[in-house]
């Protein structure tokens, strides 16, 4: 009996250390990066997500740099990854799209967003959404939003401005999903029996948590939202093929044109998966950058005087005041898009940007193996001291005159390359005019929040609640 409950001990043992040695030692054909791989399975995960109030490069990042470097290896979410905050490896990664990596997000994110999202397509498929979106939310339809957004906002502050305290985040939130759903599905809140952005709440608040599928969880939660949203989304499409309207006026009437061309590419899936995503994606990042701008502008009275000034001018030069924004006045807000692009570089909204490599790839003395994930951290570049002086201050005026040409190796908070955000332009424009309207009419205190938590992803934990009141003229 001995015996082979020795040999079969003995054999797990070499089994398990020989798993344990390639865990820590991952095989590869040159020099991996340094670093560490963590516990096994476990990896790094949990150091990773670490919620941290910080604004600086995460710490979790901060102190693998300086223990290892640019680029190091870990392991997450049970995956080998190579994390880089080298500026010349990133913009190397962008450029490489399709060709030696590729848009790769963990499998739950997967899971979440729906198989067929523009995120995780490839190739013909991909070019053919992109073009969809690109020309919903390009200059020539952004134009024609310019006066809704300004209506909205107007509206919006209009309200906000009678009652005592308002919760910015929450608030915004809603005035940017409203705008979208408009835009994209026609989608009024406020006619609606149904409350479609309560169903994208619940979504969101499980989306950075543990994937644990059982009732009351907040993965559970997660998905039941994401499945109630694409329901609604499911009926509106349906409603709108039975009754089609004369005049092609939103998304929903591009996607059944599309669908009903013979050589269509397009199913009604992957267009239902495509509207829950940039509806997921517009409202939440946009509302994010908005609140922290009211944060750095409460904080930053010189700012705020400045950015009003811009804006008063505006409404001086023109014949008759009470007249909409132009284009050509939005196009002039210059120290406005120094503040946004200030904001979204400290705001780092997107802590990291995920890629795969296809290929087994060299870069100056490392090798990244084929199928290895890449995480491009533009926190790190943000606050990169010898790009940004003084990293961590709220200074508008360092874009003055900075020189555009090499800017985008150190500016990535839209991403870069292919995959560079369709939503950048959509989101100045609603930043910018929102602006407008409050720093003209309106002045504003913080009451109470503003605390800001990193999970890595930004987020206010207590939301931001702040008094408003029309400038007395
Ligand atoms: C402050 C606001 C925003 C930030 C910081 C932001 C950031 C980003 C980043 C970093 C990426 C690149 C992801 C990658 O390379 O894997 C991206 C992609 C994307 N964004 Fe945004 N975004 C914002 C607003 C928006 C808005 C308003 C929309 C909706 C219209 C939008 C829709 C998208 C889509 C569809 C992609 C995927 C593009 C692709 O894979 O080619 N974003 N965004
Ligand atoms: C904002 O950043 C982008 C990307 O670096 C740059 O092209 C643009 O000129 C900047 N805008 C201003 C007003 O500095």
């Amino acid at each position: 009996m001995f015996p082979i409950v020795f040999y079969i001990g003995a054999f797990l043992v070499i089994i398990i250390s020989n798993w344990l040695y390639s865990w820590w030692n991952p095989r590869c054909n040159g020099v991996l990066p340094p670093g560490s791989m963590g516990w096994p399975l476990l990896g790094e995960t949990l150091q990773f997500f670490a919620p941290n109030p910080t604004s600086d490069i995460p710490p979790f990042v901060k102190k693998r740099m300086q223990r290892y470097g640019p680029i190091f290896k870990t392991s997450l979410v049970g995956r080998p990854v190579i994390i880089s905050t080298d500026a010349d490896l990133n913009y190397f990664i962008f450029q490489q799209e399709g060709q030696l990596f590729q848009s790769w997000y963990p499998d739950t994110f997967t899971e979440i967003f729906g198989r067929q999202n523009v995120g995780s397509l490839h190739g013909f498929m991909y070019k053919y959404l992109k073009n969809m979106v690109l020309n919903l939310f390009g200059p020539e339809s952004l134009k024609k939003m310019l006066p809704e957004v300004e209506q909205a906002s107007n509206r919006n502050l209009e309200r906000w401005s009678h009652q005592t305290t308002v919760e910015i985040k929450e608030a915004t939130a809603q005035m940017i999903f409203d705008l979208t759903a408009k835009k994209l599905i026609s989608y009024d809140s406020e006619k609606s029996s149904e409350n479609l952005r309560e169903n994208f709440v619940a979504f969101i608040q499980g989306l950075i948590s543990f994937p644990l599928n059982i009732p009351g969880t907040a993965y559970s939660k997660c998905l039941q939202g994401r499945k109630k949203a694409m329901r609604m989304l499911r009926n509106m499409l349906k409603e709108r093929r039975e009754r089609p309207r004369k005049t092609q006026t939103d998304f929903f009437d591009y996607i059944l044109e599309e669908l009903q061309r013979e050589d269509t590419l397009l199913t009604e899936a992957i267009a239902l998966d495509l509207m829950f995503v940039l509806l997921f994606a517009s409202f939440e990042t946009t509302s994010l950058a908005l609140t922290l701008a009211i944060k750095f502008l409460v904080e930053h009275p010189l700012v705020l005087e400045e950015l009003t000034e811009e804006h008063d001018a505006i409404i001086k030069r023109r014949e008759n005041p009470d007249s909409g924004l132009t284009w050509n006045e939005y196009k002039s807000m210059k120290f406005t898009f120094q503040f946004i692009n200030e904001t979204v570089r400290l705001a780092n909204i997107v802590p990291g940007i995920f890629r795969k490599a296809l290929k087994e790839t060299k870069f100056k003395e490392y090798t990244i193996p084929a199928g290895w994930a890449v995480m491009v951290c533009p926190p790190a570049v943000h606050l990169n001291p010898t790009k940004y002086r003084n990293p961590l201050d709220f200074n508008p005026w360092r874009w003055e005159g900075i020189d555009t040409n090499g800017a985008s190796r150190n500016f990535m908070a839209f991403g870069g390359g292919m995959r560079f955000c369709v939503g950048t332009d959509f989101t100045k424009v609603q930043m910018a005019v929102f602006l407008h309207c409050l720093v003209t009419k309106y002045k504003w205190k913080a009451i109470k929040g503003g605390d800001i938590l990193r999970t890595p992803g930004l987020q206010f934990p207590n939301g931001y609640h702040i008094h408003i009141a029309e400038k007395e003229k």
